[in-house]
């Protein structure tokens, strides 16, 4: 009798479990009529971002990027790539378009977390000096001109009120940096002050975001880019407008009649969002309560969280852990994404990645099969809603710039590439091969056969480098 007793109360555990996760499932459903009103949404929250500034949560920046690399690009170039856990500084030889890019190096620097949310000096101080460092260490095939001064494209990804190609304000921080003393200033002066505090000369020639890096790396590998996506960390697209789109832009029509455009996507919000109760506490708990709220469903630094969140309720109300909640499943951002696509991906017959991450990262040993299937669900609800909604915002965008479909005139429209990079896109498989198929599934398999997602492997770093040399003080010379 007892046997049976303990077996029943098991059974009634389970079935908890399962209602939970049905809860989630529900809440979390994308169905394709529902990403439809996300896309249209997306668009018709571009046209108001662009009409006027705070016209929409899309804020729309304008880069001042009016020319995208075309190949002629010459010359040795910096590159400093500032924008998550980890920056980076490069140095870039081109050759021009027979030689494109001759030489590269870089170096990869993480932040110490304290960084992110201390002072802005301590910040620029650390970047700046990592720099020097990378300069100083320079081989003799590295070699400027005699008398010219090193140029540097900045990629700062973080959303910039540009106020030339080569200036900007910080806006807001995101993805987990708070620095006060930061807003509002010119981050490329926050960047010369500590780089002369180095005693170290050197120009920002460009200022850029990730997406247009990206877009500009891209292009120059391929004449049928003509937007950027990032899945990383955060998450965020640029693509190329045309200029006279742009009600708020009030400075002259560039000649080539194009202006890239920085859309600061992760701050869309929209009533068509499926919100759990999971998301709106992540949202209350974040640095940026009410901000980002595309991000917060997409993104890398947050899809690991989510998951954390239903499995500490899970272990609270159907003891799935046992009698007692595992201490570390309570601590914040304890479990990354990239722990979480492993889990994920287990194809073992008895998910030995799954029981020993579980160990290892939450300090929860001895997980039955059952359980182990029920953390690969939950994976699966949270990575698929975020791929799905990625994928809505990119056919958002390809409605605005009219190439969601086979020629409405009745004539073939060209091929549209879309430059792609970040972490999450690139490692997290069932995250990427979802987003591909939802792309097919919004706009149909023939509006989609001339629509191609490309990884841009650090296109950011070599666009960066791209755009100091096509913004060089020294470009007459060329
Ligand atoms: C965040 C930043 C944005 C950046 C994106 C990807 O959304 O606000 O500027 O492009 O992350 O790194």
């Amino acid at each position: 009798a007892l046997v049976v007793r303990h077996r029943m109360r098991s059974s009634g555990r389970w079935a908890r479990v399962a209602a939970v996760i049905k809860e989630l499932e529900d809440q979390c459903a994308t169905p394709i009529a529902k990403l439809r009103h996300v896309a249209d949404a997306m668009a018709v929250e571009m046209h108001a971002g662009l009409a006027s500034d705070g016209g929409s949560k899309l804020k729309m920046l304008i880069s001042y990027v009016d020319n995208l690399p075309t190949g002629d690009e010459t010359g040795l170039y910096y590159a400093l790539d500032l924008g998550g856990t980890n920056f980076r500084v490069l140095r870039v030889q081109l050759g021009g378009k027979e030689g494109r890019v001759v030489k590269q190096e870089f170096e990869e620097v993480s932040i110490p977390p304290h960084l992110m949310v201390g002072g802005s000096d301590e910040l620029f101080d650390f970047i700046a000096s990592a720099l020097a460092k990378f300069v100083a260490s320079e081989g003799e095939e590295f070699r400027l001109p005699v008398g010219r001064r090193r140029e540097l494209g900045f990629t700062f990804s973080f959303p910039v009120r540009q106020t030339s190609v080569s200036s900007g304000t910080l806006v807001k921080w995101t993805k987990g940096f708070s620095i006060d003393a930061t807003v509002g200033e010119d981050v490329v002066a926050e960047l010369t002050r500590a780089m002369e505090r180095q005693g170290l000369d050197m120009r920002v020639s460009a200022l850029i975001n990730d997406t247009i890096g990206t877009l500009a790396g891209g292009r120059y590998h391929n004449n049928d880019v003509v937007a950027a996506v990032i899945l990383g960390t955060g998450t965020n697209a640029a693509y190329v407008e045309h200029a006279n789109a742009i009600p708020k832009w009030n400075g002259l029509l560039p000649k080539s009649g194009e202006m890239v455009i920085n859309m600061e996507w992760g701050n869309f919000g929209s009533s068509h969002l499926p919100l759990t109760d999971y998301d709106r506490a992540l949202d209350s708990a974040s640095l940026n309560p009410g901000e980002q709220i595309y991000e917060k469903l997409i993104s890398g630094m947050y899809l690991g969280e989510i998951l954390r969140r239903v499995l500490l309720r899970l272990a609270k109300e159907t003891a799935l852990f046992g009698d007692t909640v595992p201490p570390k499943l309570e601590v914040p951002f304890i479990l990354r994404t990239p722990v979480m696509s492993a889990m994920h991906h287990d194809k073992s017959p008895d998910l030995k990645v799954v029981g020993s991450k579980l160990n290892e990262i939450l300090g929860i040993p001895n997980t039955c099969l059952r359980t182990r299937k029920v953390i690969i669900q939950i994976c699966d609800i949270i990575a698929k809603r975020g791929a799905r909604l990625g994928a809505a915002g990119i056919v958002g965008i390809l409605k605005k710039i009219g190439r969601d479909g086979i020629g409405k005139n009745g004539n073939e429209i060209s091929r549209t590439v879309i430059a792609m990079d970040g972490g999450t896109y690139e490692h997290y498989t069932t995250f990427s091969e979802t987003l591909q198929c939802t792309l097919k599934e919004i706009l149909g398999e023939e509006s989609s056969a001339s629509i191609v997602v490309k990884m841009a492997n650090d296109g950011s770093g070599i666009g960066a480098a791209l755009l100091a040399a096509s913004h060089s003080q020294y470009r007459e010379a060329n």
